[in-house]
């Protein structure tokens, strides 16, 4: 019998149909939201899912679900995930990184020069039929992104391809701050500086948010942060809703406290708050910075090999490419080797 697998979320067919060959598929081709207990539900009896985002990965998730092995999740991120619940219960965590860091990197760059330079508002305004006198010597005016100072929370992979963008392709001093600073030689290929969170706050033209979530960063950059910043700054989420306060976002953004916001992550999204949406100062994007064609379809088929090694399938079978609780295997390695002496 082949080995039961669920795919919570819809994805490319024909990187899917790769799973057939060796699983009995349980996909979701209609992309239903599945209720935790719906979720549940489904993974009975699975061995391995493809996740997302979307999907609880939890304690009671788990208990309820004993012969689940591998959870590998569709993004870098994997805050879904409780990956010490899932460690704790011999539970294989998978992730898809690398893959998307220049798509990512490029849409953070673009989300942060549409704020700088109004590119959303000024757009909506055309739309409108507003624009009725041209060249006016002040409309749409903002700031440049060439030559100013990029600052940078969260310097991974992500944070450090925006940071050479910043540096080599706008002529940016690049300022990051990080849980620990990265090696010279690091620092040197992305011509970036370290400096502590107050600094970062209060120098930097343009603020781009990389940091994962995670509960010590929640609301890392709240209302008393938003204070620190200049009040002609940008502040860019591409991370994670959570790690900004949205409501003190929007209160800075009506007061003037900052100039203008891009965000693509939102805290409990897909709903958004009111009162960003009322903002016109904001550019905001339906979670959307990995979404270029082979980028997602990378994503997939990193997901779908690290499925297929988790469970023993395909060239790379026992060592899945992108683990995020490498231990597991080891342990698993260690239990099969015990079980073979016997
Ligand atoms: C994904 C992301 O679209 O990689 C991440 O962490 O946020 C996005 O690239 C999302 O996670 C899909 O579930």
């Amino acid at each position: 019998m082949r080995v039961p697998v669920l795919v919570t979320r819809a994805s490319f067919p024909d990187i899917v149909d790769r799973l057939r060959a060796g699983f009995e598929v349980t996909d979701n081709p209609d992309d239903t939201i599945w209720t935790q207990s719906e979720l549940i539900e489904r993974l009975q009896g699975k061995v391995g899912a493809m996740t997302a985002g979307s999907d609880r990965i939890d304690a009671t998730l788990l208990d309820a679900c004993p012969q689940l092995k591998a959870v590998c999740n569709i993004g870098v991120g994997y805050n879904n995930v409780d990956v010490e619940a899932c460690t704790a219960r011999g539970v294989l965590v998978t992730n898809t990184p690398d893959v998307l860091t220049d798509t990512t990197a490029d849409f953070g760059f673009a989300l942060m020069m549409a704020a700088a330079r109004r590119i959303a508002e000024s757009e909506h305004y055309l739309r409108a039929g507003a624009w009725t006198k041209t060249g006016r010597y002040d409309m749409f005016v903002g700031g440049d992104v060439h030559g100013a100072t990029l600052g940078i929370l969260g310097m991974g992979r992500i944070g450090q391809a925006i940071a050479r963008r910043g540096a080599f392709g706008f002529d940016m001093r690049v300022i990051y701050h990080n849980r620990t600073p990265l090696p010279a030689q690091t620092e040197e290929r992305c011509r970036a500086r370290y400096v502590d969170k107050e600094t970062l706050l209060r120098e930097s033209d343009h603020l781009i948010v990389v940091a994962p979530y995670s509960a010590q960063a929640h609301h890392a950059i709240g209302a008393a942060q938003l204070k620190q910043m200049k009040s002609s700054a940008t502040l860019t989420n591409i991370a994670r809703g959570g790690v900004v306060d949205d409501a003190a976002l929007a209160v800075a953004l009506e007061e003037g406290g900052i100039a203008a916001a891009g965000l693509d992550v939102f805290e409990g999204e897909p709903a958004v708050l009111p009162a960003l949406l009322a903002l016109k100062n904001v550019v905001l994007t339906p979670h959307i910075g990995s979404a270029s064609v082979s980028t997602r379809r990378a994503m997939a088929s990193l997901c779908v090999d690290n499925l297929m090694a988790a469970l023993g399938q395909g060239p790379a079978a026992g060592r899945p490419p992108t683990p995020v609780n490498p231990g597991v295997l080891h342990a698993q390695a260690r239990s099969f080797e015990q079980r073979a002496s016997l």
